[in-house]
Order: structure tokens, then sequence, then C-alpha cells
């Protein structure tokens, strides 16, 4: 019996963030969709305990509609593979759903219009237990800190009724083996927190 009711609301989860994904991809409301090719919603599962959240989509994402299908994207799957979780497990999406033009850090206008109108909304229906911010961008645009990812990465972080963990971006995780090595390190903190005993996870229609 539990189970039919943890099934329908995920399911419900489903249909919302779907329809958050139809209005992503018609989305009019910055100037990044006059130069994408696909909008990229994210994808993963609807009630993921975990949320990773990066910068924008490149190329290969604008191409595919999908986030993190570029090689910056073999990087958290295999570290999510260490911490034997896949990416079925958790939802990853991005601050901005468009490329930038020519891969340009997004506006502050792109970034708080795109919270407005969609990243706030994906929060709310997966409400995960923790949100993994990569990188300076979506600490800027959640957080509103602007220090050193090298102070910040791997801690965890309380706001509003929110959990953080700040990490490096998975771009330069690859490009400097040393942060690679500290993503790595701040994968397993993640894994250790996930897997702690926890208060059973209510949900608005309980
Ligand atoms: N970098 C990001 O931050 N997001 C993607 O989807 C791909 C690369």
């Amino acid at each position: 019996m539990l189970n039919v009711i943890q099934d329908s609301h995920r399911q419900k989860n489903a249909e919302a963030l779907a329809r958050l994904g139809v209005g992503i991809r018609r989305c009019v409301k910055c100037p990044l969709h006059k130069s994408r090719k696909h909008a990229v919603p994210g994808e993963g599962h609807a009630r993921a305990p975990i949320l990773l959240i990066g910068e924008a989509p490149g190329a290969f994402e604008d191409q595919q509609g999908r986030p993190f299908c570029g090689r910056a994207g073999q990087f958290p799957d295999g570290l999510l593979e260490r911490c034997a979780l896949k990416r079925s497990d958790v939802f990853i999406t991005n601050s901005v759903k468009c490329r930038p033009p020519n891969n340009r850090p997004p506006h502050s206008k792109e970034l708080q219009t795109c919270y407005k109108h969609w990243l706030r909304r994906q929060i709310d229906i997966i409400d995960p237990e923790i949100i993994v911010l990569f990188g300076n961008i979506p600490v800027r645009q959640l957080l509103h800190v602007n220090r050193s990812l090298k102070e910040l990465h791997g801690q965890f972080y309380q706001k509003a009724d929110r959990l953080y963990q700040i990490q490096y971006h998975p771009a330069a995780g690859m490009r400097f083996p040393n942060l690679g090595a500290a993503m790595a390190r701040d994968f397993e903190k993640l894994s250790r927190f996930s897997q702690r005993p926890k208060p059973r996870r209510r949900h608005k229609d309980d």
C-alpha cells in the first residue's frame, strides 16, 4: 500500500516536471532563446533526494537538449558511479536552460529570470534532500555568495529550509587533477550524507 502511494507521488511529480519541461523548451523570457538550438530542462528522478545544478548547457547539450551529455558529463557520471549512484537516481539540471552565445557566463538578469520561472519551480516539485551546486554560477544564483570555491567546496550549507553542497565545476575537475581529486572526496562526503538514516520524507499531500 505504501509503495502505491509513493508511486503516485512520483507520477504526479514526473507529470509536473514534464509540463515545466514543455514551458522551458518554448521559453522566450530572456535573450538566450534567440541563439539556442534546444533548451535543456534537465533530467532524472522526479523525487530525487539529490539535485545537481550545473552552470549552463554547452554545445553538445544545445544540440541534444540533454544536460551534461558532452565531455564534461562523463565526469559527474563517473563520480556518481563511484558512490553507487546512477544518473537516473538523481536529477541534473543547470542554472540557465539555454546555451549562452560562445559559452559566455550567463548574465545576472538571465540567471534571475531562469530561476524565477523554471529552476525555483523544479526545486519545489522535486523537493530534494540536498542540492549540489557545480561551480560559481549556481552558487551566486542560489546562495548569493561570491567567494572562492577553494574556500567553499565540499561543505554543507543551510539556507532557508534547503541544504546545499558546493562543488567545483566538472569541467574544472576534468581539466585540473587536484580539483578532480577534490571533487571525488566531495562526492564521497555527499554519498555518506545521502546514506545516513533520515526522518521520513514528508510530501505535501501526506
Ligand atoms: N556544463 C554545464 O554546466 N552544464 C551542462 O549541461 C554541460 C556543461
